[in-house]
């Protein structure tokens, strides 16, 4: 074998490494989701629907969520991962949404499990990568 050839295999053998690295560092930070793509679509139009009017058309929450109006109460909250939804387990948040808390209304009874499940599914597909990983990380 040539000295260009022996160059030429060691060069691919950096490259495979280079490359088999690259994705498994990717793997790392992309954390696997517990929703499904099916779940996600169907969660946007009934998120649409029925919480937009006060979360915001992109979960992004009502303006100045955090300051209570005159009655005291509190508009509501971003549920796009920079509110503090990411605090709450799963079953938690699962819970106020059925039950509702304060000014946000129960879903029980308008909406199934499965409805609202896909609704929160939704809200977290917007989730910067590190909010769902410290949620997954503390639930
Ligand atoms: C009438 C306005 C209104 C509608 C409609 C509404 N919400 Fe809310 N939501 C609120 C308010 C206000 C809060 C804050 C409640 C509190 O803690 O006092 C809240 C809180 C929440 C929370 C808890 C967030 C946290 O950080 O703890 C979740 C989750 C949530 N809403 C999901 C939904 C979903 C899903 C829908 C649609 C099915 C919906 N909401 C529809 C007003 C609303």
């Amino acid at each position: 074998m040539s000295r260009t050839q022996h160059l030429l295999i060691f060069a691919c053998l950096i490259l495979v490494a280079a490359l088999s690295t690259y994705t498994y560092l990717d793997k790392q930070n992309k954390a696997t989701k517990w929703y499904s793509q099916a779940q996600v679509n169907q969660g946007a139009a009934l998120f649409a629907d029925n919480c937009a009017s006060c979360h915001g058309v992109k979960a992004q929450g009502a303006l100045n969520w955090m300051q209570p109006n005159e009655a005291g109460v509190r508009g509501a909250p971003p549920l796009n991962g920079s509110g503090h939804a990411w605090h709450h387990s799963l079953d938690n948040l699962i819970q106020t949404t059925t039950h509702g808390r304060g000014a946000m209304p129960a879903w029980q009874g308008t909406l199934t499990k499965a409805e609202l499940v896909a609704t929160l599914a939704w809200a977290q597909s917007l989730w910067p990568d590190k909010i769902y990983q410290a949620w997954l990380q503390q639930n």
